[in-house]
């Protein structure tokens, strides 16, 4: 099966005499976050309502699952693009309930089937059923009735799921809260999700991939990291802010190093060391002696196969001592390169003691920190 979910080729559309998009090229991976970013008016939301033929092109096709969309008829099409706009439009005088379910119940689901969903749905997005399933929209704070768009949008399980600004009304805690839960579940429900945003931090912070336009024109297409380690182009470096972003500086300035429950004793039986992976649910593990020395690292994947194999192994005997590891020295950009590859990096002192593990999303976030405390001063 393809992994292209939506393509663009030769795209163009005009209004009137002004161009908006011309021979507009793009790919997005199915099952991945893909962000679209650019100034004002520079063709993003367009770009979106192409894809659920909201806006017809003047010339190119554009293809879902290697459908040419042109073909398929918009309603049946609109059923498996799943769509999310700033301004939500919950209906007001319909319950929670009825909102999220209000596209199925047309489609003539049975009452119990849509219960049943709404119920799904409303846990899915951390949103207790009993509690929320029967108030109206202005019973529920900004970051909740933004849940709740997100919750229609799923309703009918989509496999496209477009996203227009959709957190941009809210305050920066909240904002925050959904961009994390975003992540979250869509590691679970692995649609494909294309995102716009004005906001960079945001951009980066959510996507696989990061798609800069430019007056209708695609400046880079990249993973965050690429887009933060190369910019293509001043445009770019403009729009990151490359000030905040200085690859010389050292990451102990930058990088938020995470020093809680990461590390594994190298002679600790492995039957007891998955135990205690299971209840934290942590990802990987550092391992070291018991001097604090970095010897390798583990993940709950070798863990598990290892130990179906034999119990009586311990961690030293499974530990890949490939992994790079980094020091509170290491320039960002090289942090950056080593991250595209490793989810996790082992950071170390001198002595190759283990200080802590750093992670992509605490990378950026970092950066961010730094940001926001430079402008405040
Ligand atoms: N119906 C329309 N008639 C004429 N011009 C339009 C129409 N819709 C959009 N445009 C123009 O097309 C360009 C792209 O609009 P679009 O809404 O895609 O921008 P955008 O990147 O989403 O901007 P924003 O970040 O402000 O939402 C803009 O210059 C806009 O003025
Ligand atoms: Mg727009």
């Amino acid at each position: 099966m393809s992994e292209i979910s939506v393509e663009f080729q030769n795209v163009t559309k005009r209004y009137g005499s002004s161009i908006v998009l011309e021979n507009f090229n793009l790919v997005i991976p199915k099952g991945k976050i893909s962000t679209i970013i650019g100034p004002s008016g520079c063709g993003k939301t367009t770009i979106l309502k192409m894809i659920n033929k909201l806006i017809k092109p003047d010339g190119g096709s554009i293809f879902i699952n290697e459908k040419d969309i042109s073909k398929l008829d918009s309603v049946k099409l609109r059923r498996n693009i799943g769509y999310v706009i700033q301004q939500i439009g919950l209906f007001p005088h319909m319950t929670i309930e009825e909102n999220i379910s209000v596209v199925s119940r047309l489609q003539g689901k049975s009452k119990r089937q849509l219960s049943q969903r709404v119920e799904e749905l409303l846990e899915l997005i951390g949103l207790d059923p009993s509690q929320f399933r029967k108030r109206y929209p202005f019973e529920l704070s900004g970051g909740q009735q933004q849940r709740i768009g997100v919750a229609r949008a799923l309703a009918s399980d989509p496999s496209i799921v477009l996203m227009d600004e959709p957190f941009s009304a809210l305050d920066p805690i909240s904002r925050v809260q959904l961009q994390k839960e975003l992540i979250k579940l869509n590691e679970q429900l692995k649609k494909t999700i294309i995102f716009v945003t004005h906001d960079i931090d945001e951009a980066l912070k959510i996507a696989d991939h990061v798609i800069l336009v430019q007056k209708g024109k695609i400046v880079q297409n990249d993973s965050p990291t690429q887009i933060l380690e190369r910019p293509k182009n001043e445009f770019v470096r403009e729009f990151i802010g490359q000030e905040r972003f200085p690859s010389k500086y050292p990451s102990e300035t930058v990088i938020n190093v995470k020093a809680n429950g990461i590390s594994i004793f190298n002679d600790s039986p492995i039957s007891k060391v998955a135990d205690s992976i299971q209840k934290d649910s942590v990802e990987g593990l550092v391992v070291i002696d018991h001097n604090q020395t970095y010897l390798g690292m583990v993940n709950i994947n070798e863990l598990k196969n290892h130990l179906s194999e034999n119990q009586n192994l311990q961690v030293k005997d499974i530990m890949r001592t490939t992994v790079p590891y980094i020091t509170p020295h290491t320039p960002v950009a090289d942090v950056f390169s080593l991250l595209e590859e490793n989810e996790i990096l082992p950071v170390v002192n001198k002595e190759k003691k283990l200080e802590g593990v750093v992670a992509k999303s605490s990378v950026i976030q970092g950066l961010e920190d730094r940001y926001h405390k430079e402008e405040v001063i």
